[in-house]
């Protein structure tokens, strides 16, 4: 069967690069629309059970409209030039390392390729991530289009008008799992605090993240709304709600950590 989708080599089969794989089966492409580039044994092993062909170096065969780099920071360097060969047929270079500016893979594929950078977070592996996109001027339309299509098989993709904006989407989505994973911890401990045991305080905790979170995402509301709507004058909401936005001490908090994920960020760069 031939398959309308863009045509993928994957670089990097590791936590990224599998759930990515995955979701791409999962939302209309073909296994033979997929080659994945791996050294390790073990990683080149979980999508040749997905049916993928897996190959331990990048071979010339390939054909790719868009080529996805998903490998540490450390080996993007190393990485690329073997990739350099693919210039000619026009691909996409779709990075997700973290840290590493459009400039950094211009420098070694030169100012003629185009090149999309992308920031997805963990729950991409549950179809639920959010991915940050900037490109640089060689990218087409249909470029753009492709990159959106595949991040947004993972979840949703939007783009950055600005790549400085990326160590600001660092600091809310690309860190925000788990500001929320210390909510749920939070909760829990409260819960223990009141008498609960921490069992049961653990499973009312991670429901109420987690069913709240499913609310939201799926009302019209907004949360400022969904909340005010749960909070009756005198009750017991409202009583907690009074503790937790004394002051706009809460919110400043989520603005210092933001901050310091992206400070950390522009510092690894
Ligand atoms: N995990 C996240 O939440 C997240 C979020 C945003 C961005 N990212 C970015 O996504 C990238 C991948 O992260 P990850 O968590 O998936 O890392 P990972 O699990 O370590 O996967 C990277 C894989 O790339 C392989 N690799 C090394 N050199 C290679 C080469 N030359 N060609 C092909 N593959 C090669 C590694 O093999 P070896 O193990 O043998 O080295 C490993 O299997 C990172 O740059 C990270 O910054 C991750």
């Amino acid at each position: 069967m031939m398959s309308a989708m863009p045509k993928i080599i994957l670089v990097g089969c590791g936590n990224m690069g599998f759930a990515l794989t995955r979701g791409w089966l999962n939302n209309g492409w073909l296994k033979s629309d997929i080659v994945a580039v791996d050294p390790s044994d073990s990683a080149r092993q979980k999508v040749t059970d997905l049916g993928i062909l897996a190959t331990e170096k990048i071979s010339t065969d390939p054909q790719a409209d868009i080529i996805v780099l998903a490998v540490k920071p450390q080996h993007l360097g190393e990485t690329l030039p073997a990739y350099k060969q693919f210039l000619n047929s026009d691909p996409v270079f779709l990075s997700i390392v973290a840290g590493k500016p459009i400039v950094f893979l211009e420098d070694i594929l030169g100012k003629n390729a185009a090149i999309v950078r992308g920031m997805p977070n963990t729950p991409v592996s549950v179809g639920k991530g959010m991915t940050a996109l900037v490109k640089n001027k060689m990218v087409k339309k249909n470029q753009m289009t492709a990159s959106e299509k595949l991040m947004g098989a993972v979840g949703r993709a939007t783009w950055l008008e600005d790549e400085s904006l990326m160590n600001a989407v660092t600091g809310i989505s690309g860190s925000g799992p788990a500001y929320v994973f210390l909510i749920i911890e939070a909760l829990s401990k409260a819960g223990v605090n009141l008498g609960l045991s921490e069992e049961l305080s653990g499973e009312l905790a991670l429901m109420t993240v987690a069913g709240a979170g499913e609310l939201a995402f799926k009302s019209d509301l907004s949360p400022t709304e969904l909340r005010r709507r749960v909070t009756s004058p005198g009750g017991t909401t409202e009583a907690a709600l009074n503790v937790l936005m004394r002051n706009e001490e809460l919110v400043d908090l989520f603005k210092d950590a933001a901050h310091a994920a992206a400070d950390r960020g522009r510092d690894l760069a």
